[in-house]
């Protein structure tokens, strides 16, 4: 998300090293190594178990057996959605499109109702992923769970000249009601027919709307704690709601993960901050959409979102409220009556998504987030119970996954990154046990200071930081190689990365709420090397094959454009430039090969006055990666950089966001967040413009061949 709501700034107050700062050392230290140490640097580099990356066909792109079948498109900047020739892309379920059918349908001018959003596609999609109703139509029939992250008053409230009193005095409750409402997440059954057509299945019993007010349960560490109480749910056990859900994840067994992000600015607290509402963002002013200042309905219903104590203890008022938000949510989405669990054990911070790593029988599960904020970290929690093919979904049954789902994601171990400027990484644990390695409270455990995992989780960055964390650059969507288990991670942008030579600053400094020390601004490192990160860029890593603590990295891209040469780690061109990464999707093919999907989030706004973003909208690219080659450069660089293509551009001021294809990848589904004037009222080809000013829909776009045939080969 790029406008708006967006609020990255860096909350985080430690001295940790940033990774821009270690990028330039890196580049020059491992130039060093390849001199001096390189048979050392092979030796360590195998016994990571790097053979299975290896198997990549490598950097010549002659070896590749995966080659791109289209060209590179240039840029673009109009209200429409371009492709590739040979290819169409189809406009489906945009926000308004009712899950009932009926005689309910979206009009430009309709007035939207709590009710009738409540059954409808929410605004501004983002994460999203599909889930077969049986093994034979996967790729043709398939229930889409998809994220609605945000709204856009002014889209929302068109026909009314724009919301009610969105900067002061008491909002209306039903238009309070109607905005909770356009947020969340929906499932909707898709179809595809013999022509091609896709069409969502109105009234399919699978379809069904999550919101900001649907009632939910709390799993894991945090549940049934102090931390948690609230006047709704004096045990602690329950909340109302998921918001701004931005990119997700899916399990093995079936169930799809929600993950929140920008949530803490709907919440207020007039008083004094306590440490995690300090280091996470949320402030005594009003709330983001002002949701706190309706007349309030029953049982706190608006009232929650102020979460300045009031009563005479936590279970009389909601000062607790926002410490059930900050999670990765899972939802099963065959079964439209099943509870929903907020998996608390995967941490609390504005969680970006949730990526599953490889999956072997027998060996533990591995789930990446990121916290998306500037200096923030990288996460990853490793199951205790180990992989049970036995527990492998069964596609279009109705059972209880969210029972296999605790078995896997209420009981682990949570780790945060530090990335070294060799090209190792350590999985720092943010268990009671963990001892702080530096600092003033160095040789203490996490647990003397959080006294348990749910004070921990709780206060998850501020464990982060005395662990000593590598801050980087936005971490947004990761993605991970099932066949190598290699991971990649978007840094998107940073303009609080300073100098080599700079002093970190902290947010926490003469604050006593602080707890850990989060940056302000950080310097730059080797995984985060460039100073005001503009363009942003992508790192990869390979875990080691016996040790969970350890794992080997490099940058994989860095984005920049032509015509502004310094910035131009990657040699990009006119036809391949991009900036702000931000979705990403590993599409395994054939052979162990496999095509890494990247969609940017750069606009126009926000200081994002960039040189790509003056020649192309927000954009998708694809490239077929090649081995690790731990050399120091990135993975693409002057010499391959024509291996990565852009193969479509969204319309005017939109980020493209969510990614999957068909198991038969005939189809690429992508979606459109937030455009100015798009998409044009009386089609559904997404690459026509609209006649006049249309009410934008965020939407998603279905991207598929004329011939029928595999997209991007
Ligand atoms: Fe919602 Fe960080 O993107
Ligand atoms: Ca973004
Ligand atoms: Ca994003």
């Amino acid at each position: 998300m790029s406008q708006e709501i967006e609020n990255h700034d860096d909350h985080n107050e430690s001295g940790n090293r940033p990774f821009s700062s270690v990028m330039t050392r890196y580049l020059s230290r491992r130039r060093m190594l390849q001199g001096s140490l390189g048979l050392a640097a092979a030796t360590l580099f195998t016994d990571f178990g790097l053979g299975a990356a290896i198997r990549q066909a490598g950097a010549d792109p002659s070896n590749r057996r995966l080659v791109l079948g289209f060209e590179s498109l240039p840029g673009s900047m109009t209200d429409a959605i371009v492709v590739p020739e040979g290819y169409t892309a189809q406009v489906l379920v945009p926000w308004g499109t009712s899950l009932d059918g009926g005689n309910t349908g979206w009009q430009q001018d309709i007035h939207m109702t709590p009710a009738f959003q409540a059954r409808a596609m929410g605004m501004h999609h983002d994460g999203m992923y599909h889930f077969p109703l049986d093994t034979q139509h996967a790729s043709r029939d398939f229930l889409l769970a998809i994220n609605h992250e945000y709204i856009d008053q002014t889209a929302l409230w068109a026909p009314q000249g724009g919301p009610t009193n969105s900067d002061e005095g008491a909002r209306p409750a039903d238009e309070v009601r109607t905005e909770i409402n356009a947020h969340g997440v929906a499932v909707v059954r898709l179809r595809r027919d013999d022509q091609g057509h896709w069409a969502p299945v109105a009234g399919d019993g699978h379809n069904r709307r999550i919101t900001s007010a649907t009632p939910m349960e709390l799993a894991g560490p945090v549940r049934g704690t102090p931390w948690v109480v609230t006047a709704w749910s004096p045990d602690g056990t329950r909340v109302r709601g998921t918001n701004n859900n931005c990119a997700c994840g899916h399990t093995p067994w079936g169930t799809y993960l929600t993950c929140e992000e920008n949530w803490p600015e709907v919440f207020t607290n007039q008083g004094e901050l306590t440490p995690d509402q300090a280091r996470l963002g949320i402030n005594g002013e009003r709330g983001r959409y002002g949701w706190e200042s309706a007349d309030d309905g029953e049982q706190g219903e608006f009232s929650r979102f102020d979460n300045t104590p009031r009563g005479d203890d936590p279970s009389k008022d909601y000062r607790n409220e926002a410490r059930s938000f900050g999670y990765i949510v899972e939802i099963d989405p065959y079964d439209a009556g099943s509870a929903i669990y907020k998996r608390t054990a995967l941490g609390r911070f504005r969680h970006e998504g949730c990526w599953p790593g490889r999956v072997v029988e027998g060996m533990p599960l591995t789930f990446y987030t990121g916290h998306d904020s500037r200096n923030e970290y990288i996460y990853k929690f490793v199951t205790k119970k180990h992989w049970q093919q036995s527990d492998a979904n069964r596609p279009g049954e109705a059972y209880d996954r969210q029972a296999i789902g605790a078995r896997y994601l209420d009981e682990g171990t949570l780790y945060v990154a530090r990335f070294d400027a060799d090209g190792t990484g350590e999985w720092l644990p943010l268990s009671v046990d963990a001892i702080i390695p530096r600092g003033e409270h160095k040789g203490r455990r996490l647990g003397e200071l959080f006294k348990d995992q749910a004070g921990i989780i709780i206060n998850t960055c501020d464990a982060a930081d005395l662990m000593g964390a590598t801050p980087m650059d936005r971490p947004e969507w990761g993605t991970v190689d099932p066949h190598s288990g290699m991971v990649y991670m978007t840094l998107t942008n940073n303009s609080k990365r300073t100098e080599e030579d700079s002093e970190a600053s902290f947010t926490g400094e003469g604050n006593a709420a602080a707890m850990g020390s989060g940056y302000a601004t950080a310097p730059v490192n080797a995984a985060n090397p460039r100073p005001d990160n503009t363009y942003g860029h992508i790192i990869r890593w390979q875990e080691s094959s016996d040790d969970p603590t350890r794992m080997r990295w490099e940058p994989f891209v860095f984005g920049g454009s032509a015509s502004d040469a310094d910035s131009n780690l990657s040699g990009l061109t006119d036809v391949n430039a991009f900036a702000s990464p931000d979705g990403l999707w590993f599409d395994e093919r054939d052979n162990g090969e496999g095509i890494l999907w990247i969609e940017t989030d750069n606009g126009l706004d926000k200081g994002r006055e960039n040189a790509v973003a003056e020649m192309t909208n927000d954009q998708v690219l694809a490239v077929v990666p090649g081995a690790m080659s731990q050399d120091g450069q990135p993975a693409i660089n002057a010499q391959n950089q024509a291996q990565l293509k852009r193969f479509a551009i969204g319309p005017n001021d939109a980020e493209v966001t969510g990614i999957f294809a068909t198991p038969d990848r005939t189809a690429l589904f992508i979606n459109i967040q937030h455009p100015a004037n798009w998409p044009a009222a009386d089609t559904e080809d997404a690459t026509q413009a609209a006649q006049g000013q249309v009410r934008p829909r965020s939407s998603t776009v279905v991207i598929q061949k004329r011939d029928g045939g595999r997209i991007g080969v």
